[in-house]
């Protein structure tokens, strides 16, 4: 009579030849691991005789469970030993493959990319005042308290000086010379005061920093500082000048305005807007975020240069006056391209840049 015992030994018998010979035609891990799966996974061969052991009589159980442990030990071994020669014949013929993947995708025809939005939107401004008569200056962004902040005329404890809104330099921990990341480009106009006669004309553009951070403010940004002084310079001229600005960047028929402001450093101050390029009056100005359902954007700070700055400066304020007027150039760049958060100009993200 054939009992389960029997039945488990013929069993390991028929399979010891077969699976030897499913695993060495494996052709690649896949294939071997699933023949292996048929030995030894839920419904695999080994599995279903390992279910028969509750049926083997009590006096054999050791035997043929010992006879079972050894087959099942030399799959393992098998398998284990076909693996290795797979993995090896792999990256053999990875090593010998063609060092090229003619699946990827083609390398675009024009990789020389271009330039970034706030170099276009810097360049686009300073052309249109080079071509009203300024020339391009430059100065450094580590810069002097005294160039950046006293020399402008802003009293020692003005809110702007606080350690909240300026990074001070400190060599060794301690405070070198009352030095400072410039917080504006207007300290270029201090230097060029301090070295040159007028009549001048000088624009100047630069990164600057603050301490803020949020979806429009980042520490880092960008601005443009200008100046013209010049006996008889008048605060028409200031309008003639700046008006022509905004039209060229924002167009011909751009709705421009003064609106009176405060900066220590100019006297009178004033701000310019332009009308808001996102909405017209309406409903859709009702629901602008933009320009806050006001219709006016905000483009620039200016003023005619304060007496106290132009002496400062060594410069005699009876014999010659000034205007001067300073912008974010971030700002132009993204109500030119509707960018709604700063600082993605700054994270060089190819997806970003590429859209440009
Ligand atoms: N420096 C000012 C700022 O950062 C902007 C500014 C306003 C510059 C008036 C000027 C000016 O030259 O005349 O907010």
């Amino acid at each position: 009579m054939s009992d389960a015992a029997d039945e488990i030994t013929q069993g390991l018998a028929s399979l010891g030849e077969r699976f030897r010979a499913d695993f060495a035609s494996a052709a690649n891990e896949t294939a071997l691991r699933e023949a292996r799966a048929q030995v030894l996974g839920k419904k695999g061969d080994l599995t279903a005789l390992l279910k028969l052991m509750g049926k083997v009589p009590k006096e054999k159980k050791k035997d043929i469970g010992a006879a079972v442990n050894k087959v099942k030990g030399e799959v393992e071994e098998v398998f284990n030993a076909r693996l290795t020669v797979l993995a090896e014949a792999e990256r053999r013929a990875d090593l010998n493959a063609r060092p090229y993947d003619l699946t990827l995708p083609a390398r675009s025809p024009n990789p020389s990319g271009h330039l970034h939005p706030l170099t276009r939107a810097k360049y686009d401004i300073l052309d249109i005042f080079r071509s009203l008569g300024f020339e391009v200056g430059w100065g450094p962004e580590i810069e002097l308290e005294d160039n950046n902040f006293t020399k402008l005329a802003f009293p020692p404890d003005h809110p702007a000086t606080d350690m909240q809104d300026t990074f001070w330099v400190t060599v060794d921990g301690a405070a070198r010379a009352r030095t400072l990341l410039r917080t504006h480009t207007t300290s270029v106009q201090v230097r060029e005061l301090l070295t040159r006669n007028p009549p001048l004309a000088v624009v100047s553009a630069g990164a600057v920093y603050r301490r803020d951070d949020d979806v429009t403010h980042s520490p880092m940004f960008h601005q443009v500082d200008g100046f013209m002084v010049g006996e008889d310079v008048s605060f028409a001229q200031l309008k003639g000048v700046l008006s022509a600005f905004a039209r060229r960047l924002y167009g011909a028929d751009a709705p421009v305005r003064f609106r009176a402001s405060y900066f220590p450093f100019v006297e009178p101050g004033a701000e310019l807007d332009i009308g808001c390029v996102f909405c017209e009056p309406g409903e859709a100005r009702a629901k602008c975020r933009v320009c806050k359902s006001t219709g006016w954007l905000e483009v620039l700070g200016c003023g005619m240069v304060h007496p106290a700055v132009l002496e400062h400066c060594g410069i005699d304020s009876e014999k010659y006056t000034g205007f001067a007027f300073g912008l974010g150039i971030d700002r132009v760049a993204m109500l030119r391209y509707a960018i709604p958060d700063i600082r993605v100009l700054f994270d060089n993200d190819p997806r970003f840049l590429a859209q440009f």
